[in-house]
């Protein structure tokens, strides 16, 4: 996979847009963002010290309802990676990664859509490795969760690799930790205790209400465990 290095950019995920054109998969890193974007129209604070990289990969068939592979993919490399180092992560549905509670990644993808499949997908990926956390609340990097000093580089290298590798459904749900356990959702203004029950396949979470199975999108709801 072409991977390119930059230093600073605004956004990896707009940055990798550019090689949309050649249809070829391609890794952005950079050493900080000056304009990272989280989900839900947020910024994502992106100093040096953080691993900021966006995939551009062309999924082959991939009808648009099974998006969430992708999502679930980048997770597990996540996991992966940061399990390599010592650390122990679980996902916090449907994309952060979590050590000890606080917030470790974020991922952001957007994809093309066209005729009902997915035509391409940038996979933004942004993992505190021993960046300041000053400013962002409830975070942790690698370094704090491996107990150790850990080199950006080192780490981005094994996300890289650990992207490259495949992974099954069975391995996201592997790295989930919360199932069975009590949540509050929070649907727009109303908020209420269910208890989370499954992730389907397609990515909606099924929660227990009353007795009344619910089964919710990430883009309609939050989530506090
Ligand atoms: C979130 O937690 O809301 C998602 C954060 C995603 C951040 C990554 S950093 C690399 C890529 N470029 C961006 O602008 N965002 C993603």
């Amino acid at each position: 996979m072409k991977t390119i290095l930059l230093d600073a950019v605004g956004s990896t995920n707009d940055a990798v847009r550019r090689y949309l054109p050649a249809r070829e998969n391609t890794i952005v890193c950079a050493r900080r963002q000056t304009a990272g974007r989280g989900t839900k129209s947020r910024s994502f604070l992106s100093e040096e010290g953080g691993v900021y990289l966006s995939a551009l990969i062309f999924p082959s068939d991939m009808p648009a309802p099974e998006a969430f592979r992708v999502m679930a993919h980048a997770a597990v490399a996540v996991c992966r990676t940061a399990s390599a180092f010592g650390a122990e992560p679980e996902i916090k549905w449907p994309n952060d990664v979590l050590a000890q509670g606080r917030k470790l990644c974020g991922i952001l993808i957007e994809n093309g859509v066209a005729a009902g499949k997915v035509d391409h997908s940038v996979v933004g990926i942004g993992l505190n490795v021993c960046n300041s956390l000053h400013g962002i609340e409830n975070a942790i990097t690698l370094s704090e969760a491996a107990s150790r000093a850990l080199s950006v580089e080192t780490v981005r290298d094994a996300l890289i690799a650990n992207f490259r590798q495949s992974s099954t459904f069975g391995d996201y749900l592997s790295f989930v930790h919360f199932l069975g356990r009590d949540v509050e959702v929070i649907e727009g203004e109303a908020r209420y205790r269910a208890v989370a029950r499954r992730i389907a396949e397609d990515g909606r979470l099924e929660v227990e209400c009353g007795g009344e199975l619910r089964l919710l999108s990430a883009a309609e709801i939050s989530l506090r465990i």
